[in-house]
């Protein structure tokens, strides 16, 4: 048959942060498909382990000498099969002797093999032929906390939202123009602004998180006006990064101002009222479940979305969903390892009423993968950055398959806004 695993071949390649990563390319009898991983700069703590003891030179390794030879000849059109095997060789509950990273390279390039092999693009295979739902793109435009140096905001990320275009080239256009103008605002803010920018191709100045939320605001109305559609904003606190476990408090440095549980929860209500925020990511710390449901029941007209909180983990949506935490959920592929568990997860979050947001890694190669994963899962958003070749990447990917689908392709609807 002509979607039988032939080979499978690993090598090293590196992402946009200059860090090796791996590269995996299923071979089947009639098809191809290779991808590579992505790699986090604030991690969740309960993602899984990216690589095996000595790095990338060891995943090679292992796919070589233990999974290669066990996925030969197996029908990459059955991806549980494959995703199971992957975890029956690894053993562990956290993909530690593999490496989460080489299964999520394995896994993803096997989906592309096996749409290959029927003459399909990836979303297709995945999503059937009604897959034909766009996202709107979350684009980063000021960066902060980890992601950046100096005196940056302490929020680690300022997301452009353009929810009211009509079509994914428009909300992209959008998000492009948002980003520009957003360069000649902090000139003019930060006398030191000589246009650097995070991995993830976002703006580094120095300001507080105040001075990034008016300039997002301005930025995002200004475009608004000019394109004729509503461009919202939202921010991804990263607040584990923020999180002063002795103390019980958030450290906002840029601010000089410490904030606990309900002051936290305070602020960021006030936020949205004021900035009218269309998305907040992890507003409180990875074990807060109870902040995030705080949240949730309070916040108005606002996504309260999971990252670090539910790691595209499906027992720890669960977790959440059991109280309210929160109303969206991020799913990034290589937390969880494979495709049939990112899978799962989606399919409980939208069971029950959550929204899944496909995201990019701030370290990040021009696989564009989770392109197809969107629209085959129809996720309504993608978060993957404004400029940077990786973010592009998925960015056009996106553009491909909107003329792909022609008049059959709508926008998604955003049920919150
Ligand atoms: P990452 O963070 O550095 O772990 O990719 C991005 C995010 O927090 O959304
Ligand atoms: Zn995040």
């Amino acid at each position: 048959m002509s979607s039988i695993i032939e080979d499978i071949i690993a090598r090293k390649v590196f992402n946009s942060r200059g860090e090796e990563t791996i590269e995996v390319d299923v071979i089947t009898a009639n098809g191809f498909g290779r991808a590579s991983a992505p790699a986090g700069k604030s991690r969740g703590k309960t993602e899984v382990v990216y690589y095996p003891q000595g790095g990338v030179d060891q995943a090679i390794k292992k796919v070589d000498d233990l999974i290669a030879p066990e996925l030969a000849g197996l029908n990459s059109d059955f991806q549980e099969e494959i995703d199971s095997t992957l975890h029956e060789i690894d053993g562990t509950n956290n993909f530690k002797l593999i490496g989460g990273n080489t299964a999520f390279a394995i896994s993803l390039a096997n989906a592309e093999a096996a749409a290959n092999s029927h003459n399909l693009l990836l979303f297709q295979f995945l999503g059937g032929n009604n897959a034909t739902t766009l996202p709107y793109p979350l684009g980063n435009c000021i960066s902060g906390g980890k992601h950046a140096r100096g005196k940056a905001p302490d929020i680690q990320e300022f997301l452009a939202l353009p929810h009211g275009a009509e079509t994914f080239l428009e909300a992209a256009t959008a998000n492009a123009q948002i980003h520009s103008k957003i360069a000649e605002t902090l000139k003019k803010k930060d006398k030191l602004f000589n246009g650097g920018k995070s991995s993830e191709g976002a703006w580094i100045a120095s300001i507080d998180n105040e001075t990034a939320l008016e300039t997002m605001a301005k930025a995002c109305e200004e475009v608004g006006n000019e394109l004729d559609f509503e461009c919202g904003f939202g921010v991804d606190v990263a607040a584990s990064s923020l999180w002063m476990e002795k103390e019980e408090k958030y450290s906002y440095e840029s601010e000089g101002k410490k904030r606990d549980a309900d002051e936290q929860l305070e602020y960021l209500l006030d936020l949205i009222e004021k900035y009218h925020l269309a998305y907040i990511e992890d507003p409180f710390h990875e074990e807060d479940f109870d902040g995030f449901a705080a949240l949730t029941k309070k916040a108005r007209k606002c996504l309260i979305c999971g990252d670090d909180l539910f790691t595209t983990n499906n027992e720890r949506l669960n977790q959440g969903i059991k109280i309210g935490a929160a109303n969206s959920i991020i799913i990034k592929v290589n937390q969880i390892g494979t495709l049939t568990d990112a899978a799962e997860t989606i399919e409980t979050a939208q069971r029950n009423g959550y929204t899944c947001i496909v995201s990019h890694r701030s370290g990040d190669t021009c696989d564009w993968h989770i392109a197809h994963l969107t629209v085959a899962y129809r996720c309504p958003m993608i978060k993957t950055g404004v400029v940077e070749g990786a973010r592009v990447a998925k960015l056009n990917e996106l553009i491909r398959i909107e003329h792909f689908l022609g008049n059959r392709a709508k926008m998604a609807e955003l049920k919150i806004l």
